[in-house]
């Protein structure tokens, strides 16, 4: 039996540094092994696994404009849609914000953001999360680390379910359909799976609550290799199908929807005050920003640097002064010390004397957007004296722009 590669611990500092075990490239995609196989490579019970999202209105949560983490579930019998659940009470962590705190701070602060609980209490959730879907996973088990050192296989549960989110913009997705957001249109459960199965290339399962209010995507995969180091291939859906109606889909908007830059400050007692259906504030697309400001980054959940006079994204220096003005058409458009700034024919935002056509940007409350959309992007995140361009136009990094009034 072909089996897993043992890597030997990579020595840093003169430590040996803990790591999970290599997978062969030719390991068996899951659901689909012909033999059996080492399950430290090969996910089994249960090899379907499943990427959770939310979109929780009433009380919002997260940014509002995203959806937010449920969870990475494991499906045992694709006929029947069945999990196993809290396969191991002895790995049920009770401190899943201290692991993270320490291993793994990015993931936590970005969870503090995209992975809420919608009775505001976060660790409970993710310790719900990982004790009864994560201690399931075969290829999590600590038999499959080097050196285990506890409590590491639960910071790659959290890792890999935090990328696995990031490259699953849903929000971004709907809303390149036209499917957005809105107090008064509503959709078909057609329109919204074509949106997403365009973008994923295989069928979502599309969840609504009682009152046919769109609240939950599950993206189904199977796993070639480990959770934590192979790769995942999207397929099929399995388990109990859609829960929405065919038409008269409600997609309300998020009022109150906590932004990036203050989602940590986020209380019970936002989470417990009871949101009216009719926020007109929230459903207008767009809007305008006036005055001086500073247009900063956002970027892995956290701000990093801002965008300095010629338009380009610098981490390290002072921040450029921008003005907007309103452009009368319910967005505006910016100017910074060097010129109008536009979008230019390469995609990369761009602020020059050159420029005699300005942009028209519009804000959402939470981000400066484009096109309707807060989505940019940079081929790297720039460090010390280099600068980045900033695309409209998928790339490397995805960030946000957050307007800081001056
Ligand atoms: C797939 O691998 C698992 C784990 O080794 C094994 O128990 C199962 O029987 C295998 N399936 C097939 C069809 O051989
Ligand atoms: C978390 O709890 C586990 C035991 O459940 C312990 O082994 C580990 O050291 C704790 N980690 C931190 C960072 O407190």
């Amino acid at each position: 039996m072909a089996a897993r590669y043992l890597l030997l611990g990579v020595v840093t500092a003169g430590c040996v540094t803990a790591t999970s075990v290599t997978c062969s490239a030719s390991a068996p995609l899951s659901c689909h092994n012909t033999t059996s196989y080492d399950t430290c490579c090969l996910n089994y019970p249960g090899g379907h696994l499943l990427q959770t999202q939310f979109w929780d209105t009433n009380p919002a949560t997260g940014p509002s404009d995203s959806w937010t983490i449920h969870g990475l579930w494991l499906i045992l019998s694709p006929g029947d849609g069945t999990y196993d659940s809290s396969c191991d009470p002895s790995r049920a962590y009770t401190n899943i914000t201290q692991i993270l705190q320490a291993a793994a701070p990015s993931t936590l602060q970005y969870m503090q953001t995209y992975w809420k609980d919608i009775n505001g209490n976060d660790e409970s959730f993710w310790e719900h999360e990982w004790g009864k879907h994560g201690t399931c996973i075969s290829t999590l088990n600590p038999s499959c680390y080097i050196n285990y050192q506890p409590t590491q296989e639960a910071v790659d549960f959290f890792d890999r379910t935090v990328s696995m989110f990031q490259s699953l913009p849903s929000y971004s997705w709907l809303s390149a359909a036209g499917i957005v957001p809105s107090t008064t249109t509503t959709y078909t459960l057609s329109a919204i799976q074509s949106a997403l199965t365009s973008k994923f290339g295989y069928a979502v399962t599309i969840n609504c609550n009682s009152n046919n209010e769109l609240n939950e995507l599950w993206y189904h995969y199977n796993v070639q290799g480990s959770v934590q180091s192979g790769t995942f291939e999207p397929t099929s859906p399995v388990g109990s199908g859609s829960t929405c109606p065919s038409t008269g889909i409600k997609y309300l908007p998020k009022p109150g929807g906590t932004t990036v830059t203050t989602a940590t400050t986020m209380t019970t007692a936002t989470a417990s005050t009871p949101v009216s259906s009719a926020s007109p504030t929230t459903t207008a697309p767009g809007g305008a920003l006036s005055g001086k400001g500073y247009l900063n980054v956002i970027t892995g959940g956290a701000q990093k640097g801002c965008i300095i006079s010629s338009g380009t994204w610098y981490t390290t220096g002072t921040c450029a002064t921008f003005t907007a003005t309103p452009s009368g058409s319910g967005g505006f458009t910016l100017t910074s010390s060097k010129g109008k700034c536009a979008i230019s024919s390469s995609n990369a935002l761009t602020c020059s004397s050159s420029v005699t056509s300005p942009t028209v940007f519009t804000y959402d409350g939470t981000y400066v957007d484009y096109a309707g959309s807060s989505a940019f992007y940079a081929a790297s995140v720039p460090s010390g004296t280099t600068q980045a361009a900033v695309y409209t136009t998928p790339n490397t990094v995805s960030l946000k722009l957050t307007w800081q009034a001056i």
